[in-house]
């Protein structure tokens, strides 16, 4: 079986990304498996597409290997679209998830429940060393409650009602979160790609 190596520490996107590669030959395994050096790579890009592609490319440029990586965020119209690219680190410096959900919350205060919409964004870039990529955009409606609710997934599941559900994210559990989540989306689309270029990996 090929290795993919994969910038992310996050055991269970590895998981959910390793389920649909392994079909393709493919096991994840994560930078630091991989032996490479723990270099920060800056987050720096305006959108969820550069972001992804820099943690790919710069994994690629030093493993020399087929590479993976993933962006996500919250997108809220009432907010122009914010936090998107910023939301690991809305609530600045030493941000957490409830630091994060609480400026959230203050932020849309005054905004009503059919003015709050939402979506979740993630951006998949698989990188070959040949330079070849795919790229594949996830996306998940919703909308963002009025307090928390719910103890499972993280981030800002506990504020996010994906639309077609009356329960949070938090509230879901993993299985069910993951069937319609915007990086299961991504996920259908890349398996969609690999399937089309039937590459010999
Ligand atoms: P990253 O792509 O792992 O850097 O995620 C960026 C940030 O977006 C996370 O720290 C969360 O705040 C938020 N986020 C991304 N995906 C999710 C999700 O599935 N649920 C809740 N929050 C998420």
């Amino acid at each position: 079986m090929k290795r993919i190596i994969i910038a992310s520490q996050n055991k269970h996107k590895i998981e959910e990304i390793e389920a649909i590669t392994k079909k393709f030959g493919m096991s994840v395994v994560s930078r630091n498996d991989a032996g490479l050096p723990n270099t920060d790579i800056e987050e720096d890009g305006k959108t969820f597409e550069e972001n992804s592609y820099k943690k790919a490319y710069e994994i690629m440029r030093l493993a020399g290997e087929m590479t993976i990586a993933d962006d996500s965020g919250l997108m809220v119209d009432a907010l122009g679209g914010a936090p998107g690219v910023y939301s690991a680190r809305f609530s600045g410096d030493g941000a957490t998830d409830r630091s994060n959900n609480e400026k959230l919350l203050f932020m849309l205060k005054d905004v009503p429940a059919e003015k709050r919409t939402a979506k979740f964004v993630s951006v998949i870039t698989m990188i070959y060393p040949d330079g070849d990529k795919i790229v594949a955009r996830g996306e998940c409606p919703g909308s963002i409650i009025f307090e928390e609710r719910g103890q499972g997934g993280f981030g800002y599941d506990p504020l996010f009602v994906p639309d077609g559900y009356d329960k949070t994210f938090g509230e879901l559990g993993a299985e069910e979160k993951n069937k319609i989540s915007h990086r299961a989306r991504a996920l259908v689309i890349l398996e969609k790609e690999l399937k089309c270029r039937e590459k010999d990996l």
